[in-house]
């Protein structure tokens, strides 16, 4: 069962109060404005729920990694324009997190206005979860509201300090998260299926060493897989394989078949001699037809049909990485095949899909098939760390 936490319904009349509220506002920036605004779209309901209710709202967030210093490159200003147009309104940026510059800005702030502050990691009490730090922000606030998952795993004051200072609340978007995320792992329909793919084994040791007792299938896809299948004795070419791991490889799959959990491994590939869009050398095999010369780009289409019908038995899927180097064609070919099976099996209602991760969201966008996910995460380490099984601080200070 999940921990539970208290959400927006559980706020009485806040009309002329102040939220802080923890944003994540690391956009991705080209130019001086954001290439992607999907973290913005999704902290928008709580925004406009509070502004509606007449609270003065104080986002709060951090932008790079300045490390504790003013850095004139990080500051939150420079994502204020973006926040602007996808809220619809304006804004007004307060260069401070505490003090009596942030004080003098809510006496100007009228009901249901909103304040930008400054990126809390120019102060070092932030990630050194300083409590006076924390204390200093909370002063201002007469409550808080957590709606940044993604930032969910630093234990920083704005993250996790903050909620032992004032009532705290989980915002729509990390409440929608929590949600799926327990339906996917935690309390999930069964079976279930889990993608893991991505270039390297040793990124995602954690995730697989979690997995394997809690899935029923676990796919294995991506420059991962080659470390499997060396581990099994194939010879995978001039593939990106972590030859040193294949031990631990075999270790996984020891347990998998322990604990009843079938792991899932090509068993024909998509290679070719350079790794290039549409080279002369591409070619389908099977994998124990590899040459020396070849590395293995994607996984073979008579695997990922093979995996579609893994999917059509299972009730719930979990998906982490790409199965193959999909951002270069036509090695996106599997990736956006087995996509859109599980994407159309979501739609049919048979399955519960929740995919997470900056590739794997960028893979599902290329495959057309993002909105047609049951959810997926703008979350990157925290999605990890949750597939890894740890509890994440800033969700954890929220059910306390
Ligand atoms: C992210 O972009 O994944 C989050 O904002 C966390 O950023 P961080 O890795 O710098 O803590």
């Amino acid at each position: 069962m999940m921990a539970s936490f208290r959400t927006l319904d559980d706020l009485g009349d806040i009309a002329g109060k102040v939220a802080l509220v923890r944003v994540d506002l690391n956009l991705p920036m080209k130019d001086g404005s954001a290439t992607d605004v999907t973290r913005v779209e999704a902290v928008k309901p709580t925004i406009l729920e509070l502004t509606e209710k007449g609270t003065k709202v104080l986002l709060l967030a951090h932008y790079g990694r300045p490390k504790g210093q003013r850095h004139s490159t990080m500051s939150t200003s420079f994502v204020q324009g973006d926040v602007e147009d996808v809220l619809g309104k304006e804004i007004m940026f307060i260069p401070e997190v505490m003090g009596p510059v942030v004080e003098q800005s809510i006496g100007i702030l009228g009901n249901g206005d909103i304040g930008l502050l400054d990126n809390v990691r120019f102060w070092p009490g932030e990630e050194a979860n300083d409590p006076e730090f924390a204390k200093g922000i909370a002063a201002h606030g007469d409550f808080y509201v957590n709606d940044a998952f993604s930032a969910a795993h630093r234990a920083h004051a704005s993250t996790e300090g903050l909620a032992h200072h004032l009532p705290a609340y989980a915002g729509r978007a990390m409440e929608a998260e929590l949600k799926a995320l327990d339906a996917a792992l935690g309390n999930p329909e069964t079976p279930v299926a889990a993608v893991v793919g991505g270039a390297k084994v040793s990124t995602k040791l954690d995730v697989l060493e979690n997995l394997v007792g809690r899935v029923q299938h676990l796919i294995i896809g991506g420059g991962m897989a080659n470390t499997f299948l060396a581990a099994r004795g194939v010879d995978v070419g001039k593939s990106l394989c972590e030859h040193d791991l294949t031990a631990t490889a075999n270790k996984i799959m020891d347990t998998a078949d322990h604990v009843g959990c079938t792991v899932h491994l090509p068993y024909d590939v998509v290679v070719a001699k350079e790794f290039a869009e549409n080279p002369a050398s591409l070619r389908t095999c099977n994998v124990h037809e590899v040459g020396p010369d070849e590395m293995i780009l994607d996984v073979g289409p008579q695997a990922v049909e093979a995996l579609g019908d893994v999917l059509k038995t299972c009730r719930t899927l979990v998906w982490n990485g790409p199965l193959g180097a999909f951002e270069t064609e036509p090695f996106d070919a599997a990736t956006v095949a087995l996509a859109r099976t599980a994407a159309a099996l979501t739609q049919d209602g048979s399955l519960t899909s929740v995919a997470g991760g900056g590739d794997t969201v960028a893979a599902l966008a290329h495959a057309g098939v993002k909105d047609d996910f049951t959810f997926v995460s703008t979350a990157g380490g925290a999605f990890l760390e949750w597939m890894e099984g740890k509890d994440l601080p800033g969700v954890a200070a929220l059910t306390a």
